[in-house]
């Protein structure tokens, strides 16, 4: 078991701060869900954790190692939405399984294994992915992930592209086999649906930066960000099927949140229910910044006005 630590992580692509100053633990054999609407840096923070993005500020540690200094076989291992970026096309999957494995020994019975971990029948392992459904093809993707032996696994938008009926049943996987290996997960979505399923924790991201974060039960029933409570007031209901289509899109009428020029003060205070649009006394939203609010409190929120609006989710 192995914990991931995000310390102040900040990742540049020239003039835009794709993820600004974010820090989050993934505790060990816990999953922590990302949220948050499109653009808003969830896949650049999952690529700075397996050292592929340029870090410009911060770090990100693995067990107090910093990723960057770890051996290129990491012990974390990363999940995409679509399992042609990890899968050779032209190769059989058992072999594509094979290639990650650490060692050459008893590898045939390993990929057996792994199949059988993830559903598949062993005998398919001469198939191309080709020959797959795309539900199958990420159950190949994670047997490829898990090969490697990872202690940490990212998962990023691994549902998206699938069709709804095989979502339940590759999400219902992924917890299972991270529950039996105690992998600590990072779990990346921008379906709250999806998050709500598997976290422990979930941690919410707007613009770069991480707006609320704890335990996945306390930020659902009763956030404290708006932000967070506009994503929850968009998804169907607590108890709604996982399979709505839930969150953002209903958001999307409102003015989209632009990267390049981030609002001054608090990021959210353009879209905000409770901000300077509805109270025009909140100056203090739009010249300060709330950041430092989201301090490692086990549930905290970076908004100056959290605590005046209560408002505990009737679930
Ligand atoms: N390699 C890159 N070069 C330049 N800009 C990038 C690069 N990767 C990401 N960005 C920009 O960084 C911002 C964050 O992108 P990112 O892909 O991390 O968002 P996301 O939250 O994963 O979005 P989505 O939900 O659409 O996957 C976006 O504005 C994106 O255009
Ligand atoms: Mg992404």
């Amino acid at each position: 078991m192995s914990a991931l630590r995000f310390d102040g992580v900040s990742v540049r692509y020239g003039k835009l701060t794709a993820v600004d100053g974010v820090s989050l633990t993934v505790p060990s054999g816990q999953v922590v869900g990302l949220v948050g609407e499109s653009g808003s840096g969830k896949s650049t923070l999952a690529r700075a954790a397996a050292g592929l993005a340029p870090v410009s500020a911060g770090r990100v540690l693995l067990d107090g190692v910093d990723v960057r200094r770890l051996p290129r076989r990491r012990p974390l291992q990363m999940v995409f939405q679509d399992p042609y970026s990890s899968l050779d096309p032209r190769m059989a999957i058992g072999e594509s399984i094979a290639e990650a494995m650490p060692r050459r020994a008893g590898r045939r019975a390993e990929v057996a294994r792994l199949l059988e971990l993830v559903n598949l029948d062993p005998d398919r392992a001469d198939l191309l992915p080709g020959q797959l459904s795309g539900g199958q093809r990420q159950r190949v993707a994670l047997a490829r992930a898990l090969a490697g032996q990872p202690k940490v696994l990212v998962a990023d938008e691994i549902t998206s592209a699938l069709d709804v009926s095989v979502q339940g049943a590759v999400l219902n996987l992924v917890r299972d086999v991270q529950r039996r290996l105690a992998l600590s997960m990072l779990f990346i979505s921008h379906n709250l649906a999806v998050v709500r399923y598997v976290s422990d924790v979930v941690a919410v991201m707007y613009l770069g930066r991480i707006v609320e974060a704890g335990p996945a039960e306390q930020v659902l029933t009763d956030p404290k960000h708006p932000y967070t409570r506009d994503l929850l007031a968009a998804a169907p209901s607590a108890h709604g099927t996982l399979l709505d289509e839930t969150g953002l899109d209903a958001l999307a009428d409102t003015e989209p949140a632009d990267p390049h020029h981030p609002p001054s003060g608090c990021r959210y205070h353009p879209r905000c229910p409770i901000g300077p649009l509805v109270h025009p006394d909140r100056t203090v939203c739009v010249t300060a910044d709330p950041a430092g609010e989201a301090a490692d409190r086990p549930h905290s929120a970076a908004c100056h006005f959290a605590a005046s609006h209560p408002t505990r989710r009737s679930a």
